[in-house]
């Protein structure tokens, strides 16, 4: 036996936990080399998730049979819907949406096989299915029917048009898809960890993707979009935001959309978000919500050294684009899944069981006494 005192890190900051090939955060977040300014800027949320689950970026006819598989697998069983018509209206919408992609396992062709091609085919019908499966319950716990999926829309546009029955305009669509492209991946962080640490089992991809949207939920990780969101609406005003931020802080509140693991300094996804929401605020009439954002921003810097992550300006942006709260952190699983699926295809490819140590600080060891002899 090691002795596990010496290696021992809380909550495994620091600790080296395996090798990828998928992404890194060295020298900038990069998606298998690609910088995320470019792929932001330059790439479409599509080309992302085909570099991600295919290892590569497409050619031409490469993508277009990849858009073409998507497409076709957008829609979910019926049974599905009318499973949602029975769970209660105020059901949490991750734990719809964990539920939802557990019942897509039985009918996938491919369940039970983790060969590389067959994990690849589940990968884009996951990909494909989430987002129907996101707006189909937001409609049916609003008491509306689902909007089919449009082939002719590409992802983004497509989910919105599930979600709101009607198309999307430019801004909308290109904002939620530049947020998809920086939620896609993101190294070792819980939920991708949580999906290889299943993968390592040799459970299949939907059991990781089931577990990974399980750790995704938390308020620590996915969930702080949503909370992000919250703040700016009990701040209220501008006026307000400077002796909210320093009594949240006087008062040891953690301030939901500030701090991360590894960026001390800087989170660069947020950075590209604030960018997006300052150029689209003025015409979305949120001027005075950037102007709140930025200075809870400069008090949490100049008071705690904390950058904003990224849930900081996706969740005001999500509000902007005119999105209810509580699909944001499912906007996140949509994104996600492709960087789960590349890391659950990546373990598979070369696996070894993850199972670390504890320190045990449990009691002696001391004798069973009989429960008629317990006080
Ligand atoms: N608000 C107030 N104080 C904070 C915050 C915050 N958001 N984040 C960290 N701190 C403080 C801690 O209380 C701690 O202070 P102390 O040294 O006086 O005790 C110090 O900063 C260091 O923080 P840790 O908790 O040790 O940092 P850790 O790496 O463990 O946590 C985490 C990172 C969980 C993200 C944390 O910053 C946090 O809870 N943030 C709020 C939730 C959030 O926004 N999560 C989204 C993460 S990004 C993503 O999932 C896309």
């Amino acid at each position: 036996m090691t002795n596990a005192t010496e290696q021992y890190y809380p909550g495994l900051e620091g600790v080296i936990a395996g090798e990828t090939g998928i992404s890194t955060i060295a020298g900038g977040l990069q998606y298998r080399g690609y910088s995320i300014q470019d792929l932001a800027a330059d790439s479409s949320f599509e080309e992302v998730a085909y570099l991600l689950i295919h290892g590569e970026l497409p050619t031409q006819s490469e993508f277009d049979g990849f858009l073409e598989r998507l497409a076709g697998a957008r829609s979910v069983r019926e049974s599905i819907h009318a499973l949602y018509r029975s769970l209660p209206s105020d059901a949490n919408a991750m734990d719809v949406l964990r539920t939802g992609v557990s019942i897509l396992s039985h009918h996938d062709p491919d369940t039970g096989s983790n060969a590389l091609d067959a994990s690849k085919r589940k990968a884009e019908r996951l990909l494909a299915a989430i987002p129907t499966l996101i707006t189909s319950w937001s409609r049916i716990k609003a008491g509306n029917e689902p909007v089919a999926p449009r082939a002719n829309l590409d992802f983004s546009a497509n989910l919105l048009n599930m979600l709101h029955g009607s198309e999307a305009d430019e801004v909308e669509r290109n904002a939620l898809d530049v947020s998809l492209i920086l939620y896609a991946e993101h190294e070792y962080n819980a939920s991708t960890f949580t999906a290889r640490v299943a993968a390592s089992t040799l459970a299949d991809l939907h059991g990781a993707v089931v577990a990974a949207i399980a750790a995704l939920k938390g308020p620590l990780h996915g969930g702080a979009n949503e909370r992000a969101v919250e703040v700016l609406e009990e701040v209220g005003s501008r006026d307000n935001a400077e002796s909210w931020i320093r009594n949240a802080l006087a008062t040891k509140r953690l301030v939901m959309g500030f701090g991360h693991r590894v960026y001390k300094d800087e989170d660069p996804r947020a950075t590209i978000l604030k960018d997006f929401c300052m150029r689209i605020a003025p015409q979305r009439d949120a001027t005075e919500w950037e102007e709140m954002s930025d200075i809870i921003e400069k008090v949490m810097w100049d008071e705690k050294h904390l950058p904003p992550n990224m849930d900081w300006p996706a969740g005001r942006l999500y509000r902007m684009i005119g999105l209810e709260t509580e699909i944001y952190t499912p906007l996140f699983v949509a994104a996600r899944v492709t960087g789960w699926a590349a890391h659950v295809i990546e373990q598979q490819s070369a696996n070894r069981l993850i199972r670390p140590r504890a320190n045990y600080v449990g009691p002696e060891p001391r004798a069973y006494a009989a429960i008629d002899s317990r006080g």
